[in-house]
């Protein structure tokens, strides 16, 4: 009998942005199926201390569905307090390496309707914590691929500059669609670290602190920087949150806008309608 992973996921392409921070690509042995932006991949290797089992693991995928050669995922090697057991098994794999996979899952989507089957027109702010940028650059994707006109404002935090992944292309969006006059395509990119001082933030003349400062309001009760950026107070009958992160990050952007009325579907008002959708690990 083969040791093969069955299906198996092969590593085509990888992109190390740190010791601990890479994109990988993966072709997927049943070709890429059929899902919706912002679901997960599960992967999954020899369990390290159970012979004959398989450890898994949900990945978010970072490409956007209508990519059928790849598959990319955006993953930090768990290195503290303990080496996480997938994440250190998976972080010498090279290029060729083979993983065992499960189709995507999950309910972190898009939502293009309202509840009286009318369709979404809100804003879509994305708060993004560290990995949790994962998600979004599958719905940014897709969303360009749609031709969408709602305006996407997405806010990505980190540690350190070189954590914040994918900010080449969301500063290429934002030039893009400074460049059209914001008609048609209207997107905004928010980028804080949350140790500024550190010297490997050195010469980063941004916004420091976690992603949440970025929604939270001034001091004075004035606008948050994001609304600063679209000139526009976010209220919940033109703006809708999507979070990913640590669940500190959730907790942190519900708080920042709750007593403006924003909710979740847990407290959907009578019709059926909410405002923030968040996945978070733990
Ligand atoms: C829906 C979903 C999507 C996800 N998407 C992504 C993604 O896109 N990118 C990504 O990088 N991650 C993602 N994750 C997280 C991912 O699934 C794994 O949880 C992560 O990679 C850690 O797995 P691990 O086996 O290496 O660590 P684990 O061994 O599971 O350990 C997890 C953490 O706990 C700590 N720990 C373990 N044992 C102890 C102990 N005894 N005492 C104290 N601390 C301990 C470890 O140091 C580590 O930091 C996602 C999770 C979910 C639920
Ligand atoms: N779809 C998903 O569910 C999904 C997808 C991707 C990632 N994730 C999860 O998202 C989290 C982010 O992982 P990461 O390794 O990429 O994070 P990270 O780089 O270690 O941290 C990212 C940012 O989150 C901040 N942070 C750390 N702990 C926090 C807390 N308890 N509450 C609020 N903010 C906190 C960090 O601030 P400091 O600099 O102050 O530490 C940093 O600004 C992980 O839990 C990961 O598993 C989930």
């Amino acid at each position: 009998m083969s040791d093969a992973p069955s299906p198996a996921a092969t590593i085509r392409e990888r992109v190390d942005l740190t010791d601990s921070l890479a994109l990988f690509r993966f072709e997927l042995e049943n070709g890429i199926p059929d899902y919706a932006a912002g679901q997960y991949l599960t992967l999954g290797l020899p369990h390290p201390d159970k012979p004959g089992k398989i450890l898994w693991r949900p990945y978010s995928i970072s490409s956007p569905p209508e990519r059928k050669d790849l598959m990319e995922l955006y993953i930090r090697w768990a290195r503290s307090p303990v080496p996480g057991k997938f994440t250190t098994l998976l972080w010498p794999l090279k290029i060729g390496d083979q993983l065992a996979y499960k189709d995507p899952k999950g309910a972190f989507s898009i939502e293009h309707q309202r509840p009286d089957g009318g369709p979404e027109t809100r804003r879509m702010v994305l708060m993004g914590g560290g990995t949790g940028i994962a998600p979004f650059m599958a719905y940014i994707q897709h969303l360009r691929k749609l031709g969408t006109t709602r305006q996407i404002v997405v806010c990505h935090g980190a540690s350190y500059v070189e954590e914040l992944g994918y900010r080449e292309e969301l500063l290429e969006w934002q030039r893009e669609s400074v460049a059209c006059g914001r008609k048609g395509w209207d997107f905004h990119y928010l980028a804080t670290v949350s140790r500024p001082k550190e010297p490997a933030n050195a010469g980063w003349d941004g916004p420091g602190g976690r992603v949440e400062s970025l929604v939270q309001p001034a001091a004075d009760g004035g606008p948050s920087p994001a609304e600063v950026v679209v000139g526009e107070r976010f209220t919940t009958a033109n703006t809708s949150f999507y979070i990913c992160g640590f669940d500190g990050t959730v907790q942190s952007v519900k708080a920042a806008v709750e007593s403006r009325d924003f909710r979740t579907k847990k407290e959907a008002r009578e019709d059926g309608g909410y405002d923030i959708k968040f996945e978070s690990y733990g």
